[in-house]
């Protein structure tokens, strides 16, 4: 049965990620042709090429037109990768909302060396700009919008979303998009829409703090699935766990796993949805990094591939424009009516005026000249701040390879505390986010997620020499 057998196209794609880990297949290396493998494997052409594809999709191999594929050059430095996770196989309980609210007050402090904030630096940002068409628009508009805008949010904003949605493969219309505050609304709102408290919700692991804290406050439990560095969760873990629990809602980053930077290949994107539809259990993407990819073309997000039928779509323009904007959205296709009446009693409405000041800059076209730029300097500053790490951090720390995003998940041997690294980096005013507060039962603490979303310079790279000197006299 299809839910209990490895694929064969993951067993020879973890096969070859295998060889390429212990240094039988080299960076350049030129793999054998997909018939030779196929021959050699036993396995058909397709489900060899297959393999081949997926490896291609998420970084690890690359084809060249008439000469086969090969191993990726690392350009990021050669530090191993960080393991998939293996959390335990139950649903936990969340308690993290203390470690959290720590966190986010260090990562706020402009005083320390900011590696610990998952926000680009405003310098980054077009904030300028955006700041004077808001001006503009409320000196055009005078008081028109102090006043509260339709629930579902400004047309005119939702209008430019659904252009945005269309360009990225799922074709929907402004009356699809709700208006939210940021992407934690809705994510609540899809979470409170679709389950109830003591329901389990299935995450990625490690996984994005704040999602664990709503969790918690919604009463809900998190199971944790195995996620790899690169190609995101394991879906035949998945799979498992719906054939014998009961499963409310599925929440999964569409790109760019927050912190581990992940993203699944649109072939497993698809068997994904296909075992999730087969259970009748819902969806939730969150693809609030997905605008910041390093690859020719925007992967798709999983709504572009069902066509919204068992997914709810959440982002936000935080991560890539206006975090203190405070505006996010949410397309929740069956669960609409039920997410409206959550939004209603949650905020009512999001702020007019910064959704049309966004929607102006958007239909300028600004926003794709900008991300164009954000996206070539993030690209450059993960890369300088690996091989910072690789130079001073002790020799056998593993490093995340993103492919898009802004931030790195470092994993240092099992006997390394990254909190107590947090409370001497404090001392020396330096800000990072620990590794337990990505699990929901609190793995991680020899992990570390470091953020490169601010402009390099002497200050940030002294930071993390100053962070690996002390990393190495810890472990020492
Ligand atoms: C994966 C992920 N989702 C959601 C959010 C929150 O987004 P917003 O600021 O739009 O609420 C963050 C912020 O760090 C994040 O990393």
């Amino acid at each position: 049965m299809e839910t209990h057998t490895p694929y064969r196209y993951k067993q020879l794609s973890d096969l070859i990620v295998g060889m390429i880990a212990n240094g039988t297949l080299a960076p350049g290396t030129r793999l054998p042709s997909v018939r030779a493998i196929s021959e050699q494997q036993r396995v058909s052409i397709s489900t060899a090429l297959q393999a081949y594809r997926l490896l291609e999709d998420s970084g690890v191999l690359v084809s060249r037109p008439q000469s086969g594929f090969y191993v990726a050059t690392t350009r990021r430095g050669t530090l191993a990768l960080p393991s998939t996770s293996r959390p335990p196989v139950k649903a936990s309980t969340v308690s993290i909302s203390g470690a959290v609210a720590t966190l986010l007050e260090h990562a706020s402090n402009s005083a320390l060396v900011p590696l610990g904030c998952a926000v680009p630096d405003a310098t980054l940002l077009q904030s300028k700009r955006l700041d004077h068409v808001l001006a503009r628009t409320a000196r055009q508009y005078g008081m028109r919008y102090n006043a509260y805008c339709a629930p579902q949010g400004e047309l005119r904003l939702r209008q430019e979303i659904a252009k945005r949605a269309m360009r990225a493969g799922h074709a929907l219309s402004p009356e699809d998009v709700l208006i939210t505050s940021g992407c934690t609304e809705a994510l609540t709102l899809a979470l409170s829409a679709i389950a109830k408290r003591g329901d389990t919700i299935a995450v990625e692991s490690p996984t994005y703090f704040g999602l664990l804290h709503t969790l918690e406050v919604l009463g809900m439990k998190a199971f944790e699935l195995p996620t790899d560095p690169t190609r995101g969760i394991d879906i035949s873990v998945l799979s498992r766990l719906l054939d014998t629990k009961p499963v409310a809602a599925c929440v999964l980053s569409s790109n760019f796993n927050n912190p581990l930077g992940s993203a699944m290949a649109e072939i497993d994107k698809k068997l994904l949805l296909k075992l999730l539809k087969r259970h009748d259990v819902p969806l939730i993407e969150d693809d609030v990094y997905g605008d910041i990819y390093f690859s020719s073309d925007r992967p798709k997000p999983f709504i572009a591939l069902d066509g919204g039928e068992n997914t709810i779509y959440c982002s936000s323009f935080s991560k890539s424009l206006a975090p203190g904007y405070r505006i996010g959205w949410i397309m929740a296709g069956l669960h609409a009516q039920k997410v409206l009446e959550h939004k209603l009693a949650f905020s009512l409405c999001s702020p007019s005026l910064p959704q049309v000041a966004l929607a102006e800059f958007l239909a300028s076209g600004a926003y794709d000249t900008h991300l164009r730029r954000i996206r070539r300097i993030l690209d450059e500053n993960l890369a300088r701040m690996t091989h910072a790490i690789e130079a001073s951090f002790p020799g056998d720390t593993k490093v995340s390879r993103p492919s898009g995003g802004f931030v790195l998940w470092l994993e240092l041997p099992k006997r390394f505390d990254s909190r107590a690294l947090f409370d001497e980096a404090l001392k020396q005013g330096i800000c990072f986010a620990p590794g337990d507060v990505f699990s929901a039962s609190r793995r991680f603490r020899n992990c570390l997620r470091l953020s490169a979303a601010y402009e390099w310079n002497g200050r940030i790279e002294d930071g993390i020499r100053r962070l690996g000197r002390l990393a190495n006299t810890l472990l020492a």
